[in-house]
C-alpha cells in the first residue's frame, strides 16, 4: 500500500469493516494515513485486515462490536476515548438485509434489520458526538442506499431502515452544523458485495458498482474544504435508469 498525504493522524471509525464496502473504505482511508478503527462482529476477519493494513505501513486497530448491542458500543467508544481522545470521522457502514414479501416477512427479521441498520446508526452517532461536540469538529458519513429514497419489492424492511437513516441524517446534519460537525449520506445502487447477491440475485456482477467506487466517494467527501458541504451523493449502476 502506498500511503498518500491527506488524513494523517485522523482517527476514523468504520463499522462493518470486515468485508464488502466497509473493508474497501477502511483500506482506502488507511492508505491516506488515517488511524482506522475497524469494527464488525467477525473478530478473526477483522484482525486479518488489521494485520494486512499494518504490514502495508498503515495504521489500524480491530475492535469487535455488534452495533445492535449498546454495551459493545460503549466499550468501543471507551477504548477510542481512552486511547485516542478524539474521533475525527465516523463511517456508519454496517448493515444487514433480509429480503421477501412483507405479507410473509418474519417480525424477528424486521426487528433485526431496524436494530442494526437504524438503531445501530443512531447509537454510533450519539456516542461519536460525545467526542465531536466538545472538539467542535468531526464528520459523520452514513452509508444509506438507493433504498433510502426508493422502494423496490421484497425490500420493505431494508428500505424502511434506509429511509430511517436518511431522516436521521437530515435532522442530525442541521442539529450539529453549529458545532462544526458535518453529516453526509452516500446512497449507492447495487454494489458488488455479498449483500447485493441476496437482494438482487438477478444482477450479473459485471454490471454492479465497484466497492472501490464507494471508498473513493468517501475520500472525496473528506477532501473538500471547510467551506463546502455535500449533503448526499447518489451513485447508481451505470446500466440503471438516470434520475
Ligand atoms: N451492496 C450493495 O449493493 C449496497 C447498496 C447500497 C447500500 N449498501 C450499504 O452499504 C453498506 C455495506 O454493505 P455491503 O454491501 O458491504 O454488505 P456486506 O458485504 O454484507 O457487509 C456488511 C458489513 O456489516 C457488518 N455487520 C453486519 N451486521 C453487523 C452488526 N450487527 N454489527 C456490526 N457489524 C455488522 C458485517 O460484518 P460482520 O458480519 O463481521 O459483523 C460486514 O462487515 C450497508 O450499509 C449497505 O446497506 C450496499
Amino acid at each position: 500500500m502506498i500511503i498518500l498525504e491527506g488524513l494523517q493522524d485522523q482517527v476514523v471509525l468504520v463499522t462493518g469493516a470486515s468485508r464488502g464496502i466497509g473493508r474497501s473504505i477502511s483500506t482506502a482511508l488507511a492508505g491516506r494515513g488515517a488511524r482506522v478503527v475497524l469494527t464488525a462482529r467477525n473478530e478473526v476477519v477483522l484482525h486479518k485486515l488489521e494485520n494486512e493494513i499494518m504490514l502495508s505501513g498503515g495504521k489500524a486497530e480491530a475492535v469487535r462490536a455488534d452495533i445492535s448491542e449498546e454495551k459493545d458500543l460503549s466499550d468501543l467508544f471507551k477504548l477510542i476515548t481512552e486511547k485516542y481522545g478524539k474521533l475525527d470521522v465516523l463511517v456508519n457502514n454496517a448493515a444487514v438485509g433480509t429480503f421477501g414479501r412483507l405479507s410473509e416477512f418474519s417480525i424477528a427479521d424486521f426487528d433485526k434489520i431496524i436494530n442494526v441498520n437504524l438503531r445501530g446508526v443512531f447509537l454510533c452517532c450519539q456516542k461519536a458526538l460525545k467526542l465531536m461536540i466538545p472538539a467542535k469538529s468531526g464528520y459523520i458519513i452514513n452509508i444509506s442506499s438507493m433504498q433510502g429514497f426508493k422502494g423496490y419489492k421484497d425490500q420493505s424492511a431494508y428500505a424502511a431502515s434506509k429511509h430511517g437513516v436518511m431522516g436521521l441524517t437530515k435532522s442530525l446534519a442541521s442539529e450539529v452544523q453549529e458545532h462544526g460537525i458535518r453529516v453526509s449520506a452516500i446512497l449507492p445502487g447495487g454494489v458488488d458485495t455479498e449483500l447485493i447477491r441476496q437482494a438482487r440475485p438477478d444482477l450479473d456482477a459485471s454490471v454492479l458498482i465497484k466497492k472501490e467506487d464507494i471508498a473513493e466517494t468517501v475520500l472525496f467527501l473528506l477532501s473538500l474544504s471547510d467551506r463546502a458541504m455535500v449533503d448526499q451523493i447518489i451513485i447508481r449502476r451505470r446500466a440503471a435508469s438516470s434520475f
